[in-house]
């Protein structure tokens, strides 16, 4: 079988995770990694036995390539997605899409146009917790979800911000706590519950990070139309990252996930209970445990998309979805215009 040949642009923290699920994939070959700083596009090279490049726009013209994973900056991703596209390249791009709607939207009307695959990582949706919940919802076990709540106190020190030339910034992160961190229990939420919101109310604060201007603590509520509630509150300032937790009170019964674990209580009072069993398709390790474990299983799932034995899961359309609900957390705040 010919290889999809695949390429990594921005090889910081989250590359990683990409480089080793690539390597790991029988129908996939690395073939070049992109970075502007060039130690770590050659250090990425060197480990994986790969063509290292500064500039993606030279990577593009130079090698023939079917596939690329986008691990940059918020406010690149669909400048470099749209420029894949363009150039006949699949892409699969890490959260959020975008940091704002509009340029998510036209990001996949391209993909349509130029025929090509846009997926977008959420990754803890392959969590075992996760997927059992999603179908016991489905098969009306649990059946449709009425209200739901999601926590997340995770601990970002001001070094984090300081460091980062991005990360803490509107105009290159489009936000904080919630565009970063707290979207993959917000996307959790909006898939299990599975319909449009109609009303969102949030309130956003930097309470303690003086280094930066977005928010580092959020709480609000989404009203949804079919007549589902959700409420979540998301901040930085704890001391470590505790467990994400997730609870919803469903037609037949409740769930509640907190990381690994799944508990689902039945109005009948049976119980029923999973772990998360993690899929160790990769070897890495350089990522940490509340980010979820299931990067390499989404990816695997775009490369069996791109050869055609499955129809992709998490695509650009579909991702658009919590996209959107990101997006107008952030319209109804004030935090931006202070
Ligand atoms: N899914 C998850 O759980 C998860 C976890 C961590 C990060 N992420 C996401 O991954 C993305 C990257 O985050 P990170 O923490 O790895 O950031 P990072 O800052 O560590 O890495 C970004 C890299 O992009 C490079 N870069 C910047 N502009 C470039 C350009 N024009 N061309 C080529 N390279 C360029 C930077 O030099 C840097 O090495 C973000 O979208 C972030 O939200 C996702």
């Amino acid at each position: 079988m010919k290889k999809i040949r695949a390429a990594v642009i921005g090889c910081g923290i989250i590359s990683g995770m990409h480089l080793d699920s690539i390597a790991a994939l029988h129908e996939a070959e690395l073939v070049a990694v992109c970075d502007i700083r060039e130690e770590r596009a050659l250090e990425a090279a060197k480990m994986y036995h790969a063509k290292s490049y500064t500039d993606y726009h030279e990577m593009f013209e130079n090698e023939v390539l079917d596939a690329v994973h986008i691990c940059l900056p918020h406010y690149l991703h669909t400048v470099v997605a749209e420029d894949a596209f363009r150039a006949g390249i699949h892409v699969i791009c890490e959260k959020p899409m975008s940091i704002n709607y509009e340029d998510a939207v036209a990001a996949v009307d391209l993909a349509e146009q130029c025929n090509v695959k846009y997926a977008v990582i959420f990754q803890c949706r392959y969590n075992t917790p996760s997927i059992l919940v999603k179908e016991r919802i489905l098969d009306g076990r649990l059946g449709k979800v009425k209200c739901g709540r999601t926590t997340l106190t995770w601990y970002r020190p001001n070094d984090y911000y300081g460091d980062s030339d991005w990360k803490g910034t509107w105009d290159k992160e489009g936000g904080g706590v919630i565009i970063n961190q707290a979207i993959h229990s917000i996307d959790l939420a909006n898939w299990f519950i599975d319909s449009t919101p109609i009303e969102v109310q949030s309130s956003l604060h930097n309470r303690n990070h003086p280094n930066m201007v977005v928010e580092d603590t959020a709480e609000g509520l989404v009203k949804y139309e079919n007549g589902a509630i959700l409420s979540f509150f998301a901040m930085n300032n704890y001391l470590r990252n505790e467990p994400i937790e997730i609870r919803l009170l469903c037609e037949n019964g409740s769930a509640i996930l907190s990381y690994d674990e799944a508990v689902i209580t039945y109005n009948d009072g049976t119980v029923e209970t999973v772990k998360n069993q993690p899929q160790k398709i990769v070897s890495y390790t350089g990522g940490a445990d509340y980010w979820g474990t299931q990067h390499a299983v989404q990816i695997h799932q775009f490369y069996k998309a791109l050869v055609g034995i499955e129809k992709l899961e998490i695509s650009g359309k579909e991702a658009l979805k919590t996209q959107r609900l990101i997006c107008d957390i952030y319209k109804d705040c004030k935090l931006k215009e202070l």
